[in-house]
């Protein structure tokens, strides 16, 4: 195997999607728990009030990170469990929470590598006008202060805000997730305010912890098109430079590419960038989070039809090949994309990755006798786990590798009808029950560790 000798493995699950207890401890409501009570938003009106109930179940849950022997554990923190108003008062049983486990990680040897904010928004803030009122801005970096402060004596890695580019996209251009606005024009503002609020955070995080590490995760996809032609390479440049470019190239350069701006001026958009809000974004990631799970193809369409990730009316259609595996969500199962894009991250920003989500979806059942046999999965990630190889072998640095997910969970739009777990979670009963790809995860792991050596939990 060629995974460095630091290599990190681990796994990782997010708050609101493991948690559960949405009324517990003190919490305040978010965008989402808003957002689920909308008639239709949800597949099968699936809400996330007891999730798989990570909440009461974490020490379980930590015990099977020990059986799985990963040395790292990806989690979020729930804005609303520290501050449930999104700024101002502080909820102590909330900071309680986390503290413990962050505790009990360590008693385990695992080290706690934290997301702050993944997917949410405390309610306040966005009935507020949410990433388009540069309020939210300060008050993330009030928040993330707040939690920073608490725990910096015992977490070293830190990433601020998970997928920008895509809950955007979705949230402010397309009506998929919160606030379910539909206007391109609005994506560029709020995408720079993340900006504001990733890079300002940052450099006051640093100054506090010079030894800590500190990344934002993004979804980076490879664009590609499957037709011939100026025209559809074009579009998938367009939407390289909109997904992609938009989101990581300013927190490397401190600019936002000119085509990019060049792009909202077209569309009608308004200047949003002022004095000073990009002071701290050059080199404000010592490293990107990359969640990789497929490519994306596109085509040149005069008549903008869009597709299930892509907004109508700006010229393209999202295409599908025909000949490619796929996963129960649809998304075609493509490895290759993977240790292409890690090349395009290198290649562009020259800095380290950490694989911070990268797993399937898949159907998985209980066979008699038990037995949750996924090979799919387990294919799935063998495959992917090899293109990160060839990637590090290209001269790409890696740095760790989180599976999504730890355990089944609440996936969004999609509720409960879509696992990612390595560990089965029977919602009825929150029975867990390790499927084939944990065991096989966990013989990866050993394996790797049988050359590495031990890896201790950072601290
Ligand atoms: C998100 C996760 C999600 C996963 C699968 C990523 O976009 O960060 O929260 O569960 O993809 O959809």
């Amino acid at each position: 195997m060629s995974f460095p000798t630091e290599f990190h493995w681990g796994v990782a699950t997010s708050a609101y999607q493991v948690e559960g207890a949405t009324a517990e401890g003190g919490r305040g409501r978010t965008d989402w728990d808003e957002f689920i009570d909308r008639p239709g938003t949800i597949n099968r009106g699936d809400t996330a009030e007891i999730a798989a109930d990570h909440y009461h179940r974490y020490a379980e849950d930590f015990d099977l990170l020990t059986e799985l022997g990963v040395d790292t554990y990806r989690l979020s923190i729930s804005w609303t469990r520290i501050l449930p108003d999104g700024t101002g008062a502080v909820n102590q049983e909330g900071l309680q929470f986390y503290s413990t486990l962050i505790d009990e990680l360590l008693a385990r040897g695992i080290t706690p590598f934290i997301t702050l904010a993944h997917m949410e928004l405390p309610l306040p803030l966005a009935e507020n006008g949410g990433w388009l009122n540069r309020a939210t801005a300060d008050a993330f970096i009030e928040y993330a202060t707040v939690v920073h402060e608490a725990f910096k004596d015992r977490v070293h890695h830190w990433t601020t805000l998970n997928e920008v580019s895509l809950t955007t996209w979705a949230g402010y251009g397309m009506t998929v997730f919160p606030p379910a606005l539909d206007d391109k024009r609005l994506v560029l503002p709020a995408i720079h305010n993340q900006m504001i609020a990733h890079s300002h955070a940052v450099a006051k995080l640093r100054a506090a912890q010079p030894d800590g590490t500190f990344g934002i995760v993004g979804s980076y996809w490879p664009i590609w098109t499957l037709e011939e032609g100026a025209d559809h390479q074009a579009a998938a440049d367009k939407i390289d430079l909109l997904y992609n470019r938009s989101c990581v190239d300013v927190l490397v350069t401190g600019a936002y590419p000119a085509e990019l701006l060049a792009w909202h001026e077209e569309i009608g958009g308004e200047d949003f960038i002022q004095e000073g809000d990009l002071v701290h974004a050059a080199g404000s990631m010592d490293f990107f989070g990359l969640n990789y799970y497929n490519p994306m193809y596109v085509a040149a369409d005069p008549a903008g039809r869009g597709g299930p990730g892509m907004p109508t009316g700006i010229g393209i259609r999202q295409t599908e090949p025909d000949d490619v595996p796929r996963s129960a969500f649809g998304w075609p199962i493509v490895p290759e994309g993977f240790r292409e894009v890690l090349n395009t991250i290198h290649d562009r920003y020259g800095i380290p990755v950490w694989i911070t989500e990268n797993g399937g979806a898949f159907d998985d059942y209980t066979a008699p006798g038990g037995a949750i046999n996924d090979e799919d999965r387990i294919s799935y990630l063998d495959t992917h786990l090899t293109a990160i190889e060839g990637a590090i072998e290209d001269g790409v640095t890696v740095l760790g590798y989180f599976a999504w997910s730890l355990i089944d969970n609440f996936e969004w739009a999609q509720g409960y009808s879509k696992r990612f777990g390595l560990v089965y979670v029977d919602f009825a009963t929150q029975q867990r029950t390790p499927k084939a790809s944990f065991g096989w995860y966990r013989s990866k792991v050993a394996a790797a560790r049988t050359v590495q050596g031990e890896l201790t939990a950072v601290v």
